[in-house]
């Protein structure tokens, strides 16, 4: 059964605020989201398994843990996810980036692919598919069903804003991918839009309108 889990820590919160702020402009914005990935990235890898290993302080050799040996990868989708890449990567630098290139088609709303560059090995990798908005799900659904037709089994979603609707459309076609968010908002506008949620992410990010 999937789980949704709200990060509510003070300093996303406070982030989120500003990120939210239709006075902030693309730089800030783009910083961040990039600090609010980098947070959230924090509790994403909560159940990461660690292991025992010796360490030799310049005081004395200790028992000490360290993850054990996992093999990460990162699936932005583009274009917003990109904006949360840099954030992930600080803390989980040895991760591998793959790429899929969705966009909502305006009138359907349903997703459209156009890029599709994933590492070779990604079937062995516990991914983590990051996008901003979770609207009506569609784009973030389609990313889960192409990489688990890759052989992906272990995939986790990270988003900073949800509309109840995307969560409701990932969880029930996607039982066993965990849902990281930093709010679930109110509702979906006849646009598709998160209401209130911060408009279009990556207009924002990348400064085009
Ligand atoms: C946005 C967002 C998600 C998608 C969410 O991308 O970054 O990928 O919409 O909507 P959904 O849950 O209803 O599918 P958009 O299609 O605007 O493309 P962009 O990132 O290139 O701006
Ligand atoms: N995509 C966005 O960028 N923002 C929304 O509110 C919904 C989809």
């Amino acid at each position: 059964m999937a789980q949704v889990h709200v990060l509510d820590h003070p300093l996303i919160q406070h982030k989120l605020s500003l990120i939210r702020d239709e006075k902030t402009g693309s730089k800030d914005f783009r910083e961040l989201v990039e600090e609010v990935a980098m947070l959230m990235a924090y509790e994403v890898t909560r159940d990461f398994p660690l292991q025992e290993v010796e360490v030799k302080t310049p005081v004395a050799s200790t028992k000490t843990k360290m993850i054990a040996g996992r093999k990460v990868g990162l699936v932005p989708i583009l274009r917003a996810g990109l904006g949360m890449v840099d954030g992930m990567l600080k803390l989980i630098p040895t991760a591998k980036v793959g790429h899929i290139g969705l966009y909502r088609d305006p009138e359907t709303l349903k997703p459209v692919e156009y890029y599709c560059k994933l590492p070779t090995d990604i079937e062995e990798r516990d991914l983590i598919v990051i996008d901003p908005m979770l609207a009506t799900g569609g784009s973030a659904s389609a990313a889960i069903t192409f990489l688990k037709e890759r052989g992906v089994r272990n995939i986790k979603l990270m988003c900073l804003i949800a509309a109840p609707e995307g969560i409701q459309a990932v969880t029930s076609a996607h039982e066993d991918v965990d849902i990281f968010v930093a709010a679930v908002d109110e509702k979906l506008n006849d646009h598709g839009y998160i209401v209130p949620g911060l408009g279009d992410a990556g207009d924002r990010l990348f400064g085009t309108k």
